[in-house]
């Protein structure tokens, strides 16, 4: 059985999560992994009340961490530029580096895979997109021969939480709240519930899919603050639920990526996963579409991709990072994309509303697929609820402000819909 040495950058969480795991699943490891994970080194700046390391060596300079006789240096010390100087000076000491960081590959993950490549060593990063929930392996290893044409899901746990309890009758702000205590959402839960957590992820499954580089150009990201309770009552009626979704696809040779919310068909695989968890939809030419779905958050979840990472570099025989797709492929602007839309507009309950509304889709010769006027909100204001056939998202903005220009409109809220 081969011994791995491995150094522990920063001590929260998802650290001290590691440790535990590799200390309670120690005999799994050893038989299924055919490997011994000794923990030699933690660089942690401060101890961890939660958590006594016993005899581990523990350095307070993360950046000594590097400088030992180890085989590996795990990066759990969160944020960018830090940990990307952290990451190329244990690869430039001739480690290898793995690493749960989202952000860090998302904005310099070609450079650290082409310094890794440099330096015969391997840089993994399995817990980055979903946790431990398999993705990055599969995509690399398993899926090696197939050709992917789009890969699509929630890949944003607390989001897909929020929307969930929503889609119950709960309101936002005390399910985010709920989202925190649990310890889903991130530090800063602007990055979950505005979408940047899932643009991070769906970033770095593109570059792996379709070779777009990281830090990829500018992208949609929009995530799911502006969704009301209502929109899920007039979504279930039509035959949908919404959900933050995260896609990148193939589209006539180039790249579609975006991550916003989305009106799902009812019956689909991903509206049916709620929850916290994490659910993604990959359509290769092999295997058509495959689901995967599993938690994308919290310790367990991270020290399992951590450790599946580990025990890939101790079995696998190469000496570099598999490099990704060779047939880069470019990004499509997005206001080139045609989608369909869910439209809300409260407006006024006078005579020749509904023709002045229809009028503003007609003048951009956006056709409607239906429209129904709800019941009143009271006696002044009624909300009226529609599907457009799809256009093109450079009419979208201007469409939605020359409707809500009307005297008779009070506000608008409008949703992509995502085709099957
Ligand atoms: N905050 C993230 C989520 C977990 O809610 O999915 C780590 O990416």
């Amino acid at each position: 059985m081969e011994t791995l040495k491995i150094g522990i950058c920063g001590w929260g969480n998802v650290a001290t999560g590691l440790y535990k795991t590799i200390i309670d699943n120690k005999e799994l490891i050893n038989s299924n992994g055919n490997l011994d994970i000794e923990i030699s080194v933690i660089g942690a700046r401060r101890d961890n009340p939660k958590c006594d390391p016993g005899n581990i060596e523990i350095v307070r300079d993360i950046f000594d961490v590097t400088e030992k006789e180890i085989d590996v240096v795990v990066e759990l010390i969160g944020g960018v530029e830090v940990a990307r100087e952290l990451i190329l000076k244990a690869i430039r000491n001739k480690k290898h580096v793995v690493t749960a960081n989202k952000a860090v590959i998302f904005n310099h993950g070609d450079e650290i895979v082409e310094e890794a490549n440099k330096n015969g060593v391997k840089f993994l990063y399995e817990s980055s997109v979903c946790a431990g929930t398999p993705i990055i392996k599969l995509l690399r290893e398993e899926l090696a021969a197939n050709k992917i044409s789009k890969i699509a899901g929630m890949l944003n746990g607390t989001s897909n939480f929020i929307l969930s309890n929503m889609e119950e009758g709960a309101d936002f702000q005390p399910t985010l709240e709920l989202a925190q205590k649990e310890g889903y959402a991130e530090p800063d839960p602007t990055f979950d519930i505005e979408g940047m957590d899932a643009a991070h992820k769906i970033g770095i499954l593109s570059s792996l899919a379709f070779g777009i580089p990281l830090p990829p150009d500018d992208f949609h990201i929009e995530g799911i603050s502006k969704i009301e309770k209502d929109d899920f009552k007039y979504a279930v009626e039509m035959g949908y639920t919404i959900k933050h979704l995260a896609v990148t696809k193939l589209n006539n040779n180039e790249i579609e990526l975006r991550a916003h919310p989305a009106l799902v068909r009812s019956n689909s695989y991903l509206a049916n996963l709620k929850g916290v968890r994490n659910g993604i939809e990959v359509e290769t030419d092999l295997l058509g579409t495959l689901h995967i779905a599993g938690s994308g958050a919290g310790q367990e979840a991270t020290a399992s991709g951590l450790i599946s990472d580990l025990i890939f570099l101790a079995n696998s025989k190469m000496n570099s990072s598999p490099d990704k797709s060779k047939d880069k492929k470019n990004l499509l602007n997005f206001q080139s994309l045609s989608f369909q839309y869910y439209f809300y507009i409260e407006a006024e309950d006078i005579p020749g509303v509904m023709a002045s509304i229809t009028a503003m889709f007609a003048e951009k010769n956006i056709g409607i697929e239906s429209i129904v006027q709800k019941e009143n909100l009271n006696e002044k204001v009624v909300p009226i609820v529609l599907i457009t056939d799809a256009f093109v998202e450079s009419k979208h903005m201007e469409l939605k402000e020359n409707i809500l220009n009307l005297d008779s409109v009070n506000s608008v809220r409008s949703i992509r819909i995502e085709s099957d």
